[in-house]
């Protein structure tokens, strides 16, 4: 597929996206949703691929959903059509995603970016759900991400105010793994990505699946879910391989299987 309004590019073993929608600030319309989901699914297939990245430009990471596009739109059509529902699937990319967020993540920016699994933020990135002064809400599950990521107060007074944080008040609320200086964070992102996809792709996928499940379960449950994915990559040669390598005072070399 022929992106217009990403650029996709394989650096190692990490794939870097870049939002490319200067003119509208990388406001996320159709286009972009079904560019990304196209090339997040070729990344989740491609085995030569261990990390992505996701960013947007020193201005923008993305200021919300397309508002040209919703503009007209009513219920039946919004509802009719579970209008943002195709969202979901980025949801389901199992290898690893980081944000690399600059300027503003506003909208359906700051929940894109939350539906990465971890956000770097540029010293000028700027986070907010201002759809109130829409006259309307968090549609891509802001209300949801931001909460469980803020907690309520926080995620309550930005939603019904709309008001902006900077990254150093997003990273005091949790909001954001780390903050690096604007002009390096998509070197300090892909160096990191590039961390992750040195490990072990099994280990990988199961760590990564056992943080998202906090989400979803009771504490127990969460547990016993971790305990159950920790006992299966017993099963693997990489643990062999992984703690084999650790006694012999040597890097593991991973197989994958
Ligand atoms: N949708 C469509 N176009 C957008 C856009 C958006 N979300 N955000 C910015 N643009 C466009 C502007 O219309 C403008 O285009 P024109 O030059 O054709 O007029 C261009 O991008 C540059 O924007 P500004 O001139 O406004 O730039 P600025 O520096 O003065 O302001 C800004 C920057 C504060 C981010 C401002 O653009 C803004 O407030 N944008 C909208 C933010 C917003 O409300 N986001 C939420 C959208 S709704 C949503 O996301 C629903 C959901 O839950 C998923």
């Amino acid at each position: 597929m022929a992106y217009q309004s990403i650029l996709v590019e394989q650096r190692g073993a990490v794939t870097l996206v870049t939002l490319n929608r200067p003119e509208a600030l990388n406001a996320l319309n159709g286009q972009i949703l079904s560019e990304l989901l196209d090339a997040m699914a070729a990344f989740d297939k491609d085995t030569s691929q261990g990390c992505a990245v996701i960013t947007g430009s020193e201005r923008a990471f993305a200021a919300g959903a397309d508002i040209k596009e919703m503009q007209s739109q009513g219920f039946a059509s919004m509802y009719g059509h579970d209008f943002f529902a195709g969202w979901d699937a980025f949801t389901r990319t199992r290898k690893p995603v980081i944000a690399a967020v600059a300027g503003y993540a506003l909208g359906g920016g700051c929940e894109l970016a939350m539906m990465c699994d971890f956000i770097l933020a540029a010293d000028n990135a700027k986070f907010g759900q201002p759809e109130i002064k829409l006259a309307v809400s968090p549609g891509m599950g802001g209300s949801q991400r931001l909460t469980r990521a803020v907690g309520k107060a926080k995620a309550m007074e930005m939603c019904l105010t709309g008001r902006m944080i900077d990254a150093a008040e997003a990273e005091r609320a949790g909001l954001v793994a780390r903050i690096v200086p604007a002009a390096g964070l998509v070197e300090e992102a892909m160096k990191t990505a590039a961390t992750i996809a040195g490990m072990a792709p099994l280990a990988v996928l199961a760590n990564k699946e056992m943080v998202n499940a906090a989400y979803e379960t009771t504490l127990t449950q969460g547990v016993q879910f971790e305990r159950r994915l920790f006992h299966a990559l017993f099963g693997t040669a990489d643990q062999k391989e992984g703690m084999t390598a650790f006694v012999e005072k040597r890097p593991g070399n991973w197989t994958g299987k």
